[in-house]
């Protein structure tokens, strides 16, 4: 039986008994929850998610590959194992009666946050005392972004871009105007951009917190990118001395980093993509190959168990932990949580796009979609 679209948690189980079970009771009531629902419930698990969760997800992949299948997916509740951004691009990718659910609402991007619609039309505005932004700018929003960012660049020409296609994306926007206004991501879109030939002089960073961005009308004039001050706190923490501490000790050795790692970091690097690339580089690489890895810990940790009965090292670049503490807040509680209310015939932790933002967000997506087909 389809929920109606706003279902509410009429009679929720609560969330605080769910706290008190360890890992593997949690493990049994997922198991037994899904079991019970069925084809009724598909679960995505983006590769960063903790192993005890990850292992729940019926389709798992990169931002790219999990928007193709959200919206590919005839299941009535889509549970996504991932951040919110990921959650909304489910729900508005899906048909109307579709359910796409956050396990914990406090998942959310930290990087994602860094630009929002004030900001955004703010420097839109002011673009415009230079030149014509309609005519002249294309803007493109990194999928790590709220659903209003995408549907502000539906609205205006734009575009979304994950980190598997963005090169694409930009050949593409820059087929329709000049130049490119790139949020939220200031190093996908300078690492892009540089492995596209345009110099670092023709990337000026827009400083979302000063009049004009901070920078000049002739800054503007010169500029082919125009990159959002932002970042992702756990991919800005790799740094060119622990790659070159690494080549010392293994002359051999392959380096791989996310293209959200800085630009000297990516420089350095002997390739540089999206999660689903490093871990199909590092799967099709020769068996005693030695790699160190710049992306998420919890991914690099899966692949070295996967790797080592192939006989392939896989180290994580920095010497210090750092996870994406958001995508980390997914744990198997919140999961067994919103399956066992599903099974009770209860929605909770729906996420849901208000409909005049999706429908312009939908273009962005779905042009992005088109273009990286
Ligand atoms: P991918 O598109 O590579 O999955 O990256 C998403 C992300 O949030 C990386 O930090
Ligand atoms: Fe956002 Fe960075 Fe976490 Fe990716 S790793 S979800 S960009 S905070």
């Amino acid at each position: 039986m389809l929920l109606p679209r706003n279902t509410m948690a009429a009679n929720p189980l609560e969330l605080q008994p769910y706290a008190q079970l360890d890992d593997e009771d949690c493990l049994q009531r997922i198991i037994a929850a899904k079991a019970a629902l069925g084809e009724r419930v598909v679960i995505l698990g983006h590769h960063y998610q903790r192993d005890e969760v990850f292992e729940h997800a019926d389709f798992s992949g990169d931002s790219l590959k999990l928007s193709r299948q959200a919206a590919d997916s005839r299941a009535e509740f889509i549970v996504f194992c991932g951040v919110h951004f990921m959650a909304e691009v489910a729900d508005i990718l899906s048909r109307p009666e579709q359910v796409s659910i956050l396990p914990d609402l406090s998942a959310g991007c930290s990087m994602a946050d860094m630009a929002d619609l004030d900001k955004v039309e703010r420097a839109w505005q002011e673009l415009a005392s230079v030149l014509n932004p309609e005519e002249t700018v294309t803007p493109v929003t990194y999928i790590n972004s709220a659903a209003n960012l995408k549907a502000f660049c539906g609205n205006h020409g734009g575009v979304v871009c994950t980190s598997t296609n963005a090169r694409r994306i930009l050949e593409w926007s820059f087929a329709q105007r000049d130049k490119v206004l790139f949020f939220p991501d200031q190093h996908l879109g300078r690492n892009t951009g540089a492995a596209m030939g345009i110099p670092l002089e023709q990337m000026v960073v827009w400083d979302f917190d000063l009049p004009m961005g901070g920078l000049t009308a002739e800054q503007i004039h010169q500029a082919k990118i125009i990159l959002w001050k932002g970042y992702c706190s756990v991919h800005q923490m790799f740094r060119p001395a622990q790659i070159e501490n690494f080549r010392s000790e293994h002359p051999d050795g392959k380096v791989i980093s996310h293209p959200e790692c800085s630009y000297e970091v990516c420089q350095l690097s002997d390739h540089v993509g999206s999660t689903e690339y490093i871990i199909q580089t590092i799967r099709d690489s020769a068996p005693g190959t030695h790699w160190l890895v710049g992306t998420e810990l919890n991914l690099v940790n899966r692949l070295h168990n996967q790797m080592k009965p192939e006989g392939k090292t896989v180290q994580f670049m920095s010497p210090t932990v750092c996870m994406c503490s958001t995508m980390f807040r997914i744990d198997p509680q919140h999961l067994a949580w919103v399956l066992e209310n599903l099974v009770e015939g209860t929605v909770v932790n729906r996420i849901t796009v208000p409909e005049n933002v999706a429908n312009s967000a939908r273009v962005a997506l779905r042009r992005m979609l088109e273009i990286s087909a």
